[in-house]
């Protein structure tokens, strides 16, 4: 087996949400374990244990959250260890076009600095870098992180598969 952490934060439950969801889509996938952890109780062992990391955080001032942004910081002390890790990302916003794009880059850059492999979306109506929503996920929002989570968790099984 291959497992994806799911790791977010969340003040008032609406990326909990949108995390419950990405956790549903990756375990459509054979073959592949799910974690959902939130940021504070994560540590660098939870990201050396898994294949993939997906990450969601609130959009605070556009970018992701210092509770998320400090499991990033910490990771410093395993630099170059999540090389070739899958990534993804997620975000709830307060709006539309209000920072939820910026803050799933923010994590993607972090991911990226780290040597992971990220999958962006050709497809997806509105999911070209990972999933969005305003305040907690509606229909077609859990779609996305449904789709995030299993696009994820398939390159995972590709790359990491055992
Ligand atoms: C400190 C702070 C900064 C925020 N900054 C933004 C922002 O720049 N853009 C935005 O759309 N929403 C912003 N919000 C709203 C949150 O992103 C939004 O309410 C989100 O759904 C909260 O997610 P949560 O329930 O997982 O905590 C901010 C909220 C807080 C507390």
């Amino acid at each position: 087996m291959a497992t994806v952490l799911i790791v977010y934060d969340s003040e008032t439950g609406n990326t909990e949400k949108m995390a419950q969801v990405v956790a549903k889509g990756a375990q459509q996938i054979d073959g592949i374990d799910v974690i959902v952890k939130r940021a504070t109780d994560t540590t660098n062992d939870d990201l050396l244990n898994v294949e993939g990391i997906i990450a969601g955080s609130p959009v605070y001032y556009g970018l992701m959250s210092a509770n998320l942004k400090a499991v990033f910081d910490a990771s410093v002390k395993i630099h170059g260890k999540l090389d070739g890790k899958i990534g993804g990302a997620f975000a709830s916003a307060g709006g539309y076009a209000t920072g939820a794009e910026t803050t799933i880059l923010s994590i993607l850059e972090a991911m990226l600095v780290h040597g992971m492999i990220v999958q962006g979306n050709a497809r997806g109506p509105m999911e070209h870098y990972g999933a969005a929503a305003k305040g907690a996920p509606d229909e077609k929002e859990q779609k996305s992180c449904h789709t995030l989570g299993k696009r994820v968790a398939r390159l995972v099984t590709r790359l990491h598969g055992k």
